[in-house]
């Protein structure tokens, strides 16, 4: 529709043109406020028309003339009718404009036309129509209460016409709510009207927010509505605290010296921020909605209750409990023992909680109490207890205790074994503070050798050639005491006598009877193969040389030929000893 709006014809009152009948066949045109209309003659102007003129129905009996033509004369005649002058014009077609048309135009026009003597006069009923302002919500609740009927706001729909209707959306779902609205409808000055729609709404529990709309609903035409919306609003619906719970943080069990925080919340909405702290049932009350315990002590275990300010019934409880943890040891931080003493090492936990004491040396967890009888080297090293609660996680103490053994030196083993043309001596020695080894050959003090230790054992060692028979002395010296043991050798000329210090050279396969170790066997076997394959070259190069005519050789390989012989016959002493091991 455009903005004049006009000629719509009524099809309902166009009827009984039947025979005969004057009947009055009623055109409607509608119109928006400040449009302009055209009404068109629909009087009989067929043949000799001498008078056209429109008027306008004042009242039941009487008509105004508005404006009159007279083609005789081709003159228009407009009457003074206030208000209508300026805004009337007849057209070509006799058809009359009103421009910027009002809702006191809302009336009854008729076209009267007079031919020959003819007099004909056909109404057209003039509607008018005004779109309202913008629906607006006003007076707006500023929250809403879980569960009171309670007033959310008034609608207002201005300058209407005729009369919108106003509705309202509920979280933007048509809800009826026809029965809870109140309309009310005023005059405006201008002859408007007015909707003012107030709504009464009953929030419930957990809405949380509402939102509402209301929509004016108006014509626009006879059959023809149309609607405008409002902006939303939205309303929180508050409600009462029901619950409120105690939360502690880090934990309910924490340790001596940290801080603790009690938080105490509500469920209502808005969130309560008013509490009030008792522990024990003390009343020394604390109104916030936090309750700081800082540097914990043994004191503070107990029960706390939180309660709403306003309402101590509805409350929470909980217990605290600040552990403590307290780790010794029966033995002294450092801790010296004679080898072959007893010793008892114990940690001693004291602890509010269910505690877990571990007793460990290197990653070996130990017994606790830990006891030795006649203690050994071995057992010297640092000892760790840990003690853990299982109340709180983070919670532990730890206790270090280093035990050293003491004795005096003693020799375990001194050993001769013959070696690449050599006599080599180890002498073994255990005590702690570790021993200075000393040795001796006939008073004379010969160079050492630097050697691995073994575990708690010190190994030393001389290598020497003699050429007499001699004696060797080792010995051990620490603080608490010293060890010393000989052992007798031959000189390099004569063999030496089998006795229980003699070690049995690995490299001689015949010394199948030792008792070393698997590695020691491992070796003998390498030795063997060794000295297999030497003699195998040997006896192809004696060969090769036997058919080179040189059948004289100096010496005969025996079937137990060392690398230690062959050195030395190229030396070429001792070459009547027929290649034997010479010791
Ligand atoms: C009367 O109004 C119509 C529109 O409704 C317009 O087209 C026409 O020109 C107007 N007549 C005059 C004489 O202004
Ligand atoms: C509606 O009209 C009333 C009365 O004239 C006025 O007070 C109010 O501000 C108007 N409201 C709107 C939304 O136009
Ligand atoms: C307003 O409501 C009345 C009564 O229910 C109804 O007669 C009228 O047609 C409605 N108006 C609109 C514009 O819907
Ligand atoms: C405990 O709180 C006090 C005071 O607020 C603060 O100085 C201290 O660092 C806190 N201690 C810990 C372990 O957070
Ligand atoms: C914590 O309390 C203990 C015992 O009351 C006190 O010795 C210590 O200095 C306190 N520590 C802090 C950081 O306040
Ligand atoms: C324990 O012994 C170590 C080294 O043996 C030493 O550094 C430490 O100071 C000793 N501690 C005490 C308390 O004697
Ligand atoms: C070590 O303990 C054993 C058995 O309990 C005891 O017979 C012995 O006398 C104790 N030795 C020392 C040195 O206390
Ligand atoms: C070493 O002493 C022994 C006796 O103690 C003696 O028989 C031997 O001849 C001595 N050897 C040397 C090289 O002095
Ligand atoms: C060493 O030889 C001497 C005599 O030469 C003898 O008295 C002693 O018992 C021998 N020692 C060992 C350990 O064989
Ligand atoms: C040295 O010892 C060997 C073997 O024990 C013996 O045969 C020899 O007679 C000894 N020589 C001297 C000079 O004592």
């Amino acid at each position: 529709m455009g903005a004049s709006g006009t000629g719509i014809l009524h099809p309902v009152l166009i009827l009984l043109l039947g025979l005969g009948m004057q009947a009055q066949a009623m055109t409607t045109v509608t119109a928006m406020v400040g449009d302009t209309v055209t009404l068109f003659c629909e009087a009989n102007r067929d043949g000799d028309l001498s008078l056209v003129s429109w008027r306008m129905k004042v009242s039941e009996t009487d008509n105004e003339q508005l404006i009159s033509f007279s083609p005789t004369k081709n003159a228009v005649t407009y009457k003074e009718v206030s208000g209508y002058k300026d805004r009337i014009i007849m057209n070509k077609d006799y058809s009359l404009n009103i421009s910027n048309v009002g809702i006191q135009d809302e009336k009854i026009f008729s076209c009267f036309t007079l031919v020959q003597s003819d007099i004909n006069e056909v109404p057209v009923s003039l509607k008018i129509y005004k779109k309202p302002s913008n629906p607006e919500i006003v007076e707006l609740a500023a929250f809403l209460e879980e569960g009171k009927l309670q007033e959310v706001g008034v609608c207002v729909v201005n300058n209407s016409y005729p009369v919108a209707n106003i509705t309202w959306q509920h979280n933007f779902q048509n809800v009826d709510l026809s029965s809870s609205a109140n309309d009310r409808v005023v005059t405006s000055e201008k002859g408007y009207y007015n909707t003012i729609s107030s709504l009464k709404y009953t929030s419930k529990k957990g809405e949380g927010r509402v939102s509402f709309t209301c929509i004016a609903t108006y014509f626009e035409d006879q059959d023809r509505t149309a609607s405008k919306k409002s902006s939303p609003v939205t309303l929180f619906v508050h409600y009462k605290t029901s619950k409120v719970s105690l939360q502690v943080t880090p934990a309910q069990d924490v340790e001596e010296g940290t801080n603790v925080t009690l938080s105490c919340s509500g469920d209502g909405y808005p969130p309560p921020d008013a509490f009030v702290f008792i522990k024990n049932g003390e009343d020394k009350p604390v109104s916030m909605d936090q309750y700081e315990l800082i540097n914990v002590t043994q004191e503070d275990t107990g029960e706390y209750t939180c309660s709403q300010q306003d309402n101590p019934d509805i409350k929470d409880a909980v217990n605290i409990t600040v552990h403590y943890l307290a780790l010794t040891v029966n033995l002294s931080e450092n801790v010296s023992k004679m080898v072959g003493e007893n010793m008892t090492l114990e940690c001693i936990a004291k602890s509010s909680g269910t505690v877990d004491v571990t007793l460990m040396k290197k990653n070996k967890v130990f017994p606790n109490p830990f006891m030795v009888e006649s203690l050994q080297y071995v057992h010297s090293g640092s000892y760790t207890c840990l003690a853990k609660i299982k109340e709180v996680k983070e919670m532990k103490r730890e206790k270090t205790v280093i035990v050293r053994v003491e004795g005096k030196p003693r020799i375990n083993k001194l050993t001769k074994k013959v070696v690449n043309n050599a006599k080599v001596i180890s002498c073994v020695v255990e005590g702690f503070p570790k021993p200075t080894v000393q040795w001796s050959i006939n008073g004379t003090s010969p160079r050492e050798e630097s050697v691995k230790d073994k575990k708690s054992q010190w190994n030393h060692r001389i290598t020497v050639q003699p050429s007499e028979n001699i004696t060797v002395t080792c010995t051990a010296i620490n603080p608490h005491g010293q060890d010393q043991d000989t052992v007798n050798l031959t000189a390099m000329r004569f063999k030496e006598p089998v006795d229980e210090t003699l070690e049995q050279d690995p490299l001689d396969p015949n010394n199948k009877n030792d008792n070393s170790k698997g590695n020691d066997q491992a070796k003998v076997i390498v030795g063997i193969i060794v000295g297999l394959l030497i003699a195998a070259v040997i006896a192809g190069v004696v060969y090769w040389l036997y058919k080179k005519k040189s059948p004289t050789s100096k010496t005969k390989t025996n079937e137990r030929g060392t690398a230690d012989e062959i050195k030395k016959i190229n030396k070429g002493d001792n070459n009547h000893t027929s290649g034997s091991s010479a010791v």
